[in-house]
């Protein structure tokens, strides 16, 4: 899977727009197959390019207006290139009462990055993200789909250390992380 600057000058593979046009095909209406492409080109520029809204709207018939809405409400979909380790931070309500600003300012002194920024050397990323889902183990943060839960500033530290340390390919590294963070532990300091 490419990311960010990788593949942000690039188009799709011919491999890649043969599976994004097969997609539409599998809905009773081919609109219905916009998330799963831009999901799709996501996974494989590390962000969606204008020219990956531009295509997923002319294959799926939908506007462009109407594109770009849907890149705006998912916070899952990223329009600027992320590190190699993409940290989002739930900001919603059950994570906000449990300490998420804390968890987003611990990242901010370490990393010296706000929301929507990269360190210079594209290792981190960070994000403020809507609910995750886990709102009973938070304050949750996201790694490339795999969480972090019960967080505490420390264990923020520990794991930014963790990562920072792991020069595996970013799947394995995180894994290894999320090893080391069981969900289910003594909750915060
Ligand atoms: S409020 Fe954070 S996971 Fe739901």
């Amino acid at each position: 899977m490419s990311r960010s600057g990788e593949a942000a000058a690039m188009e799709p593979p011919e491999s890649l727009l043969a599976e994004l046009r097969a997609l539409p095909t599998r809905y009773p209406q081919k609109r219905g197959a916009l998330l799963p492409i831009l999901t799709a080109l996501q996974a494989w520029r590390g962000h969606l390019a204008p020219t990956d809204m531009k295509l997923a709207g002319e294959l799926t018939g939908v506007a462009p207006a109407d594109v770009f809405s849907v890149v705006t409400f998912y916070t899952m979909y990223r329009q600027q290139p992320v590190g190699r380790f993409p940290l989002g931070v739930c900001r919603n309500i059950s994570c906000w009462v449990n300490g998420s600003e804390r968890i987003v300012a611990t990242v901010k002194e370490q990393l010296g990055i706000a929301p929507g920024e990269c360190t210079a050397d594209g290792r981190f990323s960070l994000e403020e993200v809507e609910c995750l889902g886990s709102c009973g183990t938070g304050p949750c943060l996201e790694i490339d789909s795999r969480y972090f839960e019960n967080l505490t500033p420390d264990k923020v530290r520990e794991l930014i250390e963790r990562l920072r340390r792991d020069d595996r390919s970013p799947s394995e590294a995180i894994l290894e992380a999320q090893r080391a963070f069981p969900a289910v532990e003594e909750r915060r300091s």
